[in-house]
Parts: C-alpha cells; sequence; structure tokens
C-alpha cells in the first residue's frame, strides 16, 4: 500500500477556501473559511506568465477578474493589479488574486492544511506540477502536515513526484476512466479525490485494496454527505460552510 499510514488531515474541505460564500480562490475567501471553522481548504493553483505560482480556477481572468484573456499572459506584477472580488459581490470588490505564498502563510498560521490542486494552463502540465511541488516542498519546509497536491491531470502528478516525491499525491477523477488505477498506483498517490456521485461498495473496496483514502468533490446538499459518509470516505470537499457550523469537523 502507498497510503499514508497515519492520514493527518481533516474530514471537511471548504471548496476554494470558502465555496461561494466569498470569492473564490482569494484570501478573504480563505479568512472566511477559517471563521466558519474549517482547517483544511481546497485551492486551483497555475502559473503566471513568469513562473509564479497563484490561485485561480479557470483558464481565463474573464469570470473572477476584472482583466482579460488567458491566465497565463501576463506577468505576477500585472496579476496582482486585477480585482478579483468585485465580480462577487461589492463588499469584495479590490480583492487581489492570491499567491500560493500568501495562501501557504494564512494556512499555516491557522494551523490548517491544505489541499493544493495543480490546475495546469493546456500544454503547462509539467511545467506546472513541477513549479508548484518545488515551491510547496519550500513554503512548508519542516511542517508536520504536508499539503496534498491533487490534478486532474496525470502529467502534472508526475512531474510533482519528480521534484518533491515526499510530497503526498491524491488523483482527482471526474469519471472512472480506463486505466486510471494503474495511473495513481504509477503515480505513487495516496488518494483518490472522486466526483461524488462515483463512489460506490467496490470502488471503495478496490481503493482500500490499493491503499489509497477516497476523498469526495463536491459534497452540497445533505443527501449526498450521508450516502458518502455511510460509504467510509476520508473526506468531504465542500462549497457549503454550515458543514463546518453543523458538524464535527474531525
Ligand atoms: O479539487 C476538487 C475540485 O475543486 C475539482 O473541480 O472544477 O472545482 O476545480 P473544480
Ligand atoms: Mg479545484
Amino acid at each position: 500500500p502507498t497510503g499514508l499510514s497515519d492520514w493527518p488531515y481533516p474530514y471537511w474541505i471548504a471548496h476554494r477556501g470558502a465555496g461561494k460564500e466569498r470569492p473564490e480562490n482569494t484570501l478573504c475567501a480563505f479568512e472566511h473559511g477559517s471563521a466558519c471553522g474549517f482547517s483544511m481548504f481546497e485551492c486551483d493553483v497555475k502559473l503566471s506568465a513568469d513562473g509564479v505560482p497563484f490561485l485561480l480556477h479557470d483558464d481565463t481572468l474573464e469570470r473572477t477578474t476584472n482583466g482579460r484573456g488567458p491566465a497565463d499572459a501576463l506577468p505576477w506584477a500585472e496579476l496582482a493589479q486585477l480585482d478579483a472580488g468585485g465580480w462577487h459581490s461589492s463588499n469584495s470588490a479590490g480583492e487581489p488574486l492570491p499567491t500560493l505564498a500568501t495562501i501557504a502563510a494564512h494556512c499555516l498560521q491557522q494551523g490548517a492544511a491544505l489541499n493544493i490542486e495543480i490546475k495546469p494552463m493546456p500544454g503547462q502540465e509539467a511545467a506546472t506540477g513541477s513549479a508548484v511541488a518545488l515551491a510547496a516542498r519550500a513554503l512548508w519546509q519542516g511542517q508536520r502536515v504536508p499539503p496534498l497536491l491533487s490534478s486532474f491531470q496525470p502529467a502534472a502528478l508526475q512531474a510533482a513526484q519528480q521534484a518533491a516525491p515526499e510530497l503526498p499525491r491524491a488523483l482527482l477523477l471526474d469519471t472512472l476512466w480506463s486505466g486510471w488505477p494503474e495511473v495513481a498506483a504509477q503515480l505513487g498517490c495516496v488518494a483518490i479525490v472522486c466526483q461524488h456521485r462515483l463512489p460506490d461498495a467496490a470502488l471503495m473496496q478496490q481503493a482500500r485494496a490499493m491503499g489509497w483514502r477516497v476523498l469526495c468533490y463536491t459534497a452540497n446538499r445533505a443527501a449526498d454527505v450521508q450516502r458518502l459518509r455511510a460509504l467510509g470516505v476520508d473526506g468531504l470537499i465542500t462549497d457549503e460552510m454550515h458543514w463546518a457550523r453543523s458538524q464535527n469537523l474531525d
């Protein structure tokens, strides 16, 4: 088995910082998620034109910033000037895009864990996997709980594995595509992170036999949470901040 023998991560993971209650993937979202009681977060990370790891979900700037065009066309100094909060609410206007370093500092100061989803621009899978893994290694140096690196892109995880093999990796699955177990095994994954409709008893058994933990995204509705808890999944990524307010987070 390749799994971490002692799973160090909490059960509830706040999606993109604070789900939909704050502008996704910004520091104010993480601050809100922490205030809601979360001690683990998921975020999406890609590289600026000059190779700085920063948080953004989409391949383009339009939806969640006042910028335009591909996310990797601008150097960090220009990305840092954009408003990544005004699209969400007037209260959040002026909220900047954060670097991975800014979010690492917040998590470490809060004693919170981080799931870094490596979200490369098309064609940048290996470069992003490698740069994010090296940055994560440096930012979490000497910490007891390392960040969990995940990606839908095996090439990104492979580059992360080569750059910083000691950092735990998880394969993201939106479908159970042919050959995924072999790929997860080759990548030395400690976990799989599945779209929430995928897990059933057979998948749980298969994952357990391989030594993989099973996490799910994005579990928002009570019925889904109940079913996934009954199956025995190891963690849930959620947009709904009330899960932290109303439930035992561990
Ligand atoms: O990392 C889990 C989840 O965030 C994957 O989907 O599109 O929200 O990044 P997405
Ligand atoms: Mg994500």
